[in-house]
């Protein structure tokens, strides 16, 4: 990929006037779905005016889209926003030309055009959909929604719930704060909302969760936030855990509070416990702000609690051979903590700082001639089909960083070299800041894959390359 190509990648499309949306048309059952990105108003905050989002068929989160695995979906995108945009179907193996990303996988949708994304469902879970267009203004303005592909045989619960966390950053008139892309939110934590939303809606006490005594519910939680980590502590209760990113785990209490980086997904099991009472889910990373109260009441569902939830069936996932894997290597740098003051880019000595700051960007994944791959260079890796690989990805940075990879499953083999015993199939990891974390992978998906920080402002700001497969 070429400089120019990469930096049209991450340049910011300024924010026109907004236009007024037309009416939706109605959708017809079985008809391929429509999904409508526009412009309109919401109440998120509780109180005060409506606030000015962007969002798929007048709503934020978009409309819930459930499939039933091995289905094909047929999604017709309308574009009826002021700038272009695409949609990614985040976690779902799709072929790569279903993947909705603008210059690499497709060109993106212009206001006022369509697009249909057409493409078999593989893989049961919980999964979700935003632009990867300018991703850093479209999805923290309310572009998302969730994604669930059912189980032939669903782990038996009496009622599904599902959570689509983000956070907007509004002003004391409930609207957005009009500071997409600032080049000091990309090379530092990212631009952080101050409302944190629940299905669009301000989290807090009054957003509440009811539970019957011993009723069991899946809590699907998915983090949509563009930049904002979150870490929940359900205290008081004990969830089980049974899925990481739509891929089921052998069920498990959650014994710590769950952190979930931007782009991840958890499901949950809670079981109303005998009595009264509510307890608060809270955010640890925000001061331990409440976002939700679960609410125990109302008459029995059953005698008695239920044991350990079944586990979900495994999705078909490649066998991976550690021994004949090939290995590599990503080094993030930069940040404004850390931008690296000199680097070999085009196989020459060059002040890697001042190009940096020429270009808007504030990050760089493998800027040294040491590791071939100089500054810009794209794609980072290019695999064979079918290749086992080893990424070893080092975190020189001071900050986190949720590493996503697009059209693969990968696990985590190794922490700071220490290989990890229990490994999960995973699309998005958190990376502590200079933590090393070795993912293993099959490279199974023909394409060229969009390997990126999930704090989009990040991405935006050079934490960004692609994976070649072919
Ligand atoms: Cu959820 Cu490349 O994105
Ligand atoms: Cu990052």
């Amino acid at each position: 990929m070429s400089l120019n190509r990469r930096l049209f990648l991450h340049s910011a499309a300024a924010a026109a006037a907004l236009p007024g949306l037309r009416p939706l048309e109605a959708l017809a059952a079985n008809a391929p779905y429509e999904l409508v990105a526009g412009v309109f108003k919401q109440r998120v905050r509780e109180s005060g005016p409506e606030t000015g989002v962007w969002g798929f068929n007048l709503q934020s989160p978009g409309p819930l889209l459930r499939f039933q695995q091995g289905e094909e979906a047929t999604l017709q995108v309308r574009n009826r926003l002021p700038q272009a945009t695409t949609v990614h179907w985040h976690g779902i193996r799709v072929p790569n030309e279903m993947d909705g990303v603008p210059n690499v996988t497709q060109v993106a949708i212009a206001p006022d055009t369509d697009f249909t994304y057409k493409f078999r469902l593989p893989d049961t879970g919980t999964y979700w959909y935003h632009p990867h267009q300018s991703s850093f203004e479209q999805v923290p303005r309310g572009l998302y929604g969730a994604l669930i592909v059912e189980e032939a045989r669903p782990v038996p619960v009496d009622r599904e719930v599902i959570w689509v966390l983000s956070d907007f950053k509004l002003g004391p008139d409930n609207q957005p704060v009009e500071d997409f892309g600032k080049i000091t939110d990309f090379g530092s934590g990212g631009r952080i909302g101050n409302v944190i939303a629940i299905n669009g809606k301000a989290a807090g006490a009054q957003q509440k969760l009811e539970l019957r005594p011993n009723e069991r519910v899946r809590l699907r939680l998915i983090n949509a936030s563009s930049a904002r980590l979150l870490l929940l502590d359900f205290a008081g209760h004990q969830p089980w855990v049974i899925s990481y990113d739509g891929q089921g785990v052998p069920p498990r209490p959650l014994k710590a509070p769950l952190l979930l980086g931007g782009g991840q997904r958890t499901d949950l099991i809670l079981d109303g416990s005998a009595g009264r009472g509510e307890f608060a889910v809270t955010d640890l990373r925000d001061k331990g702000t409440r976002l939700a109260t679960i609410a125990y009441g109302g008459s029995p569902v059953r005698a008695r609690v239920l044991g350990a939830p079944r586990a979900i069936a495994a999705n078909r996932h490649p066998t991976l051979n550690l021994g004949k894997a090939t290995r590599h290597y990503l080094a993030f740098e930069g940040g404004v903590l850390g931008m690296p003051a000199i680097g070999k880019v085009d196989g020459r000595t060059q002040d890697v700082k001042s190009i940096m700051e020429h270009h808007g960007l504030s990050w760089t994944m493998n800027y040294t001639a040491q590791h071939e791959h100089a500054l810009m260079h794209e794609p980072l890796f290019q695999f064979r089909k079918g290749e086992h690989v080893i990424i070893k990805m080092v975190n020189r940075t001071e900050f986190e960083h949720p590493m996503h990879l697009h059209g693969h499953f990968f696990q985590v083999v190794a922490i700071n070299n220490r290989p990890v015993k229990e490994r999960f199939w995973r699309d998005t990891v958190v990376m502590a800041p200079r933590q090393d974390i070795d993912i293993a992978l099959v490279a199974d998906n023909v394409g060229e894959w969009m390997f990126h920080c999930h704090i989009l402002d990040h991405a935006a700001g050079g934490m960004m390359g692609t994976v070649l497969v072919e």
